[in-house]
């Protein structure tokens, strides 16, 4: 699906024109409207201004997003704008399938525009977008954790800042049986696609990489000095010689012991759980090294029960993949659940798009019917709580001891978690 074909929101168009702002699509084949679309995002971020190769990375690998701006012709340079937006549709691995996710990235407002209802103005097109092209869930990473449960997202999935003292560590974990080597950044881009496919396919919360967050994500995109020149990278082989894991990491010095450096885990990734272990040996027996660092670490990870030492490791763990639902029903129905069990859901949603009571029958196999109602709920949540449990990464019995879910019929929490729990730790390992 291309995200890109459907029209702009003209209830957006017309409330940010009341402003004197105009809202609309880059041209993304035109080289320097994106250039300008560009220098909007990353000055948004206050990151530095975007070399030319980026921008023709940009250009060659992400030309296909829709990618949104708002202009103000009254500016000093109005052919910038004061505000951007990217979204592609993207293949989401919830339990037991996937579903269609409308990815929103680079949401940005320039500082001379803030607080006026721009964000807000971008963020319900994008919704409404979504909504028509049928998509059923919407999604994000984000900067700050405050700004997007009042748009009905919720934190679906968790990552941990993971450190280990490998002085400390020592390895207790399987030994694999395949084969560690050294391959440049390049081989790594062509040779372990597969892998992280793979992981991803196994992974509730993880998402398909496109090139371009393939390519940022093993170093052969993005900025020059932010990239290649310090990242090094290990493949795993199985037995028969097959790729099954990689880690891509930097090395930071310690420049008053030589033998106390730090590894910086920037993507790792395992199809087996033999590749898994081998990865994580190979970087907990770094010589020099006297700390391993991860902050995209699964709120689950296996290694920390690798360790001789468990107390080595240290887990931060913060919020991570939003998830909006707006189709309550193909959401649902898209992934499979626990035992057998019937739960009636009332949802409230500001925004209108999830609202409703709905059935939701758990057959044998796992799979879900469900049907709108107006049968007395079992439990209440807004769309935010409800995105936020969808995965299985949280519980409704914790969300309603914090006032977040309403339970109507004892017992119907319990059976809530014991239907939504996933056997795998939602995670999302990058950011985008
Ligand atoms: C975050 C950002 C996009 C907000 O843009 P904006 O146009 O000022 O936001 P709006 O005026 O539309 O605000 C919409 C709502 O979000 C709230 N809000 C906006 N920014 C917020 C923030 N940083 N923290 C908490 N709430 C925020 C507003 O108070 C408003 O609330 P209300 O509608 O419930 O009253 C903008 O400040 C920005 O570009 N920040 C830097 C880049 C960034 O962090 N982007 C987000 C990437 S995930």
């Amino acid at each position: 699906m291309d995200a890109r074909t459907f029209p702009i929101d003209q209830q957006s168009a017309e409330r940010l024109a009341a402003d004197g702002l105009r809202l609309g699509l880059v041209d993304t084949s035109d080289r320097e409207a994106l250039a300008n679309w560009d220098e909007a995002d990353y000055r948004g971020f206050h990151d530095r201004r975007p070399e030319q190769e980026t921008i023709d990375q940009h250009q060659r690998l992400a030309a296909y997003r829709r990618t949104t701006g708002v202009w103000d012709a009254s500016i000093p340079e109005p052919g910038i704008p004061v505000a951007t937006v990217a979204s592609w549709v993207d293949e989401l691995t919830v339990p037991g399938g996937a579903v269609d996710a409308w990815a929103i990235s680079s949401v940005t407002v320039a500082p001379t525009h803030r607080r006026r209802g721009v964000a807000r103005a971008l963020l319900e097109s994008e919704l409404r977008t979504a909504v028509a092209g049928g998509v059923p869930v919407a999604s994000l990473t984000v900067s700050e954790a405050t700004i997007y449960g009042r748009f009905g997202f919720g934190p679906a999935t968790q990552v941990g800042d993971l450190t280990i003292d490998t002085k400390r560590a020592g390895w207790s974990g399987p030994v694999a049986s395949g084969r560690i080597g050294f391959v440049s950044l390049q081989t790594l881009a062509e040779t372990a696609r597969d892998v992280a496919d793979r992981a991803r396919r196994a992974t509730p919360g993880d998402f398909a990489l496109d090139e371009h967050l393939w390519g940022s994500l093993v170093g052969t995109v993005g900025d020059r000095d932010k990239q290649s020149a310090s990242l090094r990278a290990v493949r795993y082989d199985d037995e028969r010689g097959e790729p099954q894991g990689f880690a891509v990491y930097k090395l930071v010095e310690n420049k008053s012991d030589f033998s106390k450096h730090t590894v910086d885990v920037r993507y790792l990734r395992a199809a087996t759980d033999d590749a898994y272990a081998a990865m994580w040996r190979f970087l907990v027996e770094l010589d020099l090294v006297a700390k391993v660092r991860y902050d995209v670490a699964s709120a689950d990870e296996a290694v920390l029960w690798m360790l001789r030492d468990i107390r080595a490791a240290s887990v931060t763990l913060h919020d991570h993949h939003w998830l909006r639902v707006l189709d309550v029903k193909a959401a649902l129905e898209a992934r499979t659940y626990g035992p057998p069990a019937s739960l009636v859901i009332r949802v409230t949603d500001d925004l209108s798009f999830a609202r409703g009571t709905f059935r939701l029958d758990v057959s044998d196999g796992g799979s879900a019917i469900v049907t709108a109602t107006d049968a007395s709920p079992d439990l209440t949540m807004n769309v935010a709580a409800l995105s936020a449990l969808y995965l299985g990464g949280a519980k409704a019995t914790t969300l309603a001891r914090a006032g977040r879910v309403v339970e109507h019929r004892p017992g119907s929490l319990s059976r809530f978690d014991a239907s939504f729990r996933a056997d795998t730790t939602p995670h999302l390992s990058f950011w985008y």
